[in-house]
């Protein structure tokens, strides 16, 4: 309630980048001086999951794109998210795209990112991982690092990028995951069929040192290439599928075809994403059986919502825009009620 009335007359007249950037430095300062903590949950046993070798208090946790440089790992699990995917990273730092490249859909509770790989790149990061795991931190959530093809490399030769990346970070990764599935660097969708994608997940398992290794997936998938990713995941031994990315679809979208005509290009996330999210999620889990995890993230926005994705066979659930909606005591709040929802 506070929050929404915060958000309204705070973050909604400044640029959604810009308020992302004062979220973080609040949330950063917030872990800083222990205020975060105050927020931690006390330990739920019949909220935990055991799954991919790994122990999560909850099921729910950040999904990629918000901590894009390990900055904020511990006041984040601190929040409520039981584990945190960092990234996406790659090989090479860079810029991202030219700014403006993210947008809020508001009537949608949605947003629209162009934001094109914006990080420091994996050896900074993966030097940012080292120091937070010798400090032997407490109650660190799960840590998954999230990589992607940098910009500057050909999509022929993405395997080796993707191979370099996953090097470097596995060391201090709990899980990784293979990110081919933004719309924002040209060709990078393209890796999502199985004959790309193969080489690029033999590489990263073969640098993995045995960590659970998981590929995220496009809602645009066509059913028959979800199936198909499903059927590498299961025949290379992958620790399990995240589904959903965004989407490069303005279907359905209650803000003004002018409004969102003026953004651009750029990937949906929020609200609009749940009904594909929840339909890949069905076709995983059928193809699946449980054999490995699947991660459901794409317009989670209650405990409700998190608990029926685990009710369709999800090991794990993710949000990121609820996050920017509902403030900071959302992941909380979903990690706290949902177990009686799974009841
Ligand atoms: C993302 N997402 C994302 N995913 C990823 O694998 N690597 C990334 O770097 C990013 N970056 C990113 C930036 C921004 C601003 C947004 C909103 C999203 C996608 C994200 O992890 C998630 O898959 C989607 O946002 C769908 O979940 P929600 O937002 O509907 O809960």
């Amino acid at each position: 309630m506070l929050y929404r009335l915060f958000f309204k007359l705070f973050f909604t007249p400044l640029d959604a980048e810009f308020a992302h950037h004062i979220g973080m430095t609040g949330i950063r300062l917030a872990g800083a001086l222990g205020i975060t903590k105050l927020a931690r949950l006390r330990k739920n046993p019949r909220a935990a999951v055991q799954a991919m070798g790994l122990h999560f208090d909850s099921p729910f946790g950040l999904a990629a794109g918000f901590d894009k440089n390990a900055k904020a790992v511990k006041a984040l699990g601190d929040l409520g998210f039981s584990h945190v995917e960092i990234g996406t990273v790659t090989a090479h730092a860079q810029p991202g795209n030219d700014k403006p490249r993210l947008f809020r859909l508001i009537a949608d509770r949605a947003l629209i990112n162009r934001m094109g790989f914006n990080n420091d790149g994996a050896e900074v990061v993966a030097q940012r991982l080292a120091k937070l795991r010798a400090s032997k931190t407490t109650n660190l959530p799960v840590i998954g690092v999230n990589i992607g093809k940098s910009r500057i490399v050909e999509v022929e030769d993405a395997v080796e990028d993707y191979r370099t990346s996953a090097r470097l970070l596995s060391p201090y990764a709990d899980y990784m995951a293979v990110n081919v599935s933004s719309p924002n660097t040209p060709g990078l969708r393209s890796l999502q069929s199985v004959e790309a994608l193969r080489p690029i997940l033999e590489a990263v398992l073969a640098e993995s040192a045995g960590k659970p290794v998981l590929v995220k997936i496009a809602p645009d998938l066509a059913d028959e290439d979800v199936l198909a990713v499903a059927d590498l995941a299961l025949e290379l031994g992958l620790a399990g599928v995240i589904a959903t990315n965004t989407t490069i679809s303005r279907a359905g979208l209650r803000t003004p075809a002018v409004k969102v005509e003026a953004i651009g290009a750029g990937g949906l996330s929020g609200a609009p994403l749940k009904a594909r999210s929840l339909a890949v999620l069905e076709l995983l889990a059928k193809r699946i059986e449980g054999r490995i995890a699947i991660v459901s993230v794409g317009g989670i926005e209650t405990a409700a919502e998190a608990a029926e994705r685990i009710a369709h066979g999800a090991t794990l659930v993710q949000g990121y825009s609820g996050f920017i909606y509902f403030g900071p005591l959302w992941a909380r709040s979903i990690s706290r009620d949902i177990a009686k929802h799974l009841a």
